[in-house]
């Protein structure tokens, strides 16, 4: 789990870095630009009917960055999608619920702008994709996640989180199992778009048997909202050379 000073940053901030990422001159073995940022620039789907939306803190969004700091250069941004949660119960052994997301990346400088020469290239999905979700699963329920990343329009990268039941009810953050790197380097340096399907589906294996998943929820002008269930993106950078 993010801790909470990183959610509230997240509630209030935009998609640029975010100070937990550490400057990039405090260590050789670091290769990224000054900053970065992600937009939405589209999304489709039952999962996220809010594009355009901005009145917070309850529509699909980006939310916070992370990385880690030893040197294996894992960088992570997530984007949170309220509207993606899915039950089963007597009655009904299966729902899903999908959202596709279309994402302008850009590369920024020390006066948060695009340079004119970009320094770096974003290849996507360093270690599979990770998700904060809420779980309320008895036994006999399966939860699927799966990512679809289109990338030049032939080829797809795909990570699945199956989950079975029974899951205490609480939230939980998992990284997709990772089997050797698959990544995607960006056609060009410095920007790009990124476009990927996020698919939910919960399906009751035994009769009756009753699950959700869904994210945290918060008390907003008296009624009760959804946090968004949080799909981190990962990736890290080539130097680009002239
Ligand atoms: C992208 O997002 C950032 C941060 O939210 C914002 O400042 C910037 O204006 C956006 N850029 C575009 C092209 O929409
Ligand atoms: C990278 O992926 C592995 C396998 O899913 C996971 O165990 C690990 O926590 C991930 N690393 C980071 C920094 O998220």
């Amino acid at each position: 789990m993010p801790s909470r000073l990183q959610i509230l940053t997240a509630l209030v901030g935009t998609a640029f870095a975010l100070p937990n990422l550490t400057p990039r001159d405090t260590s050789a073995l670091r290769i990224l630009p000054w900053s970065w940022n992600f937009n939405i620039t589209a999304l489709s789907g039952p999962g996220c009917p809010d594009f355009g939306a901005t009145s917070p803190p309850h529509v699909t969004r980006p939310t916070f960055g992370s990385n880690t700091v030893d040197g294996s250069e894992i960088y992570y941004w997530f984007f949170a999608y309220p509207h993606l949660r899915a039950s089963v119960a007597p009655g009904t052994p299966e729902a899903s619920v999908w959202c596709e997301t279309t994402l302008a990346y850009t590369e920024l400088d020390k006066d948060g702008v695009a340079p004119a020469v970009p320094g770096y290239r974003l290849k996507l999905h360093k270690n599979g994709t990770q998700v904060i979700a809420r779980y309320d699963l008895e036994e006999g329920v399966e939860a699927k996640l799966k990512f679809t990343y289109f990338t030049d329009g032939k080829e797809t990268i795909v990570d699945t989180l199956n989950v079975a039941g029974p899951r205490a009810s609480g939230s939980y953050n998992d990284n997709t199992p990772v089997t050797g790197l698959v990544q995607w380097p960006l056609p060009k340096c410095g920007t790009g778009t990124i476009k990927f399907r996020t698919e939910l589906t919960v399906s009751a294996k035994k009769e009756g048997a009753k699950g959700t998943v869904s994210s945290d929820q918060l008390e907003y002008e008296g009624k009760t909202v959804y946090y968004g269930l949080q799909q981190g993106v990962s990736y890290d950078w080539e130097k680009c050379t002239a």
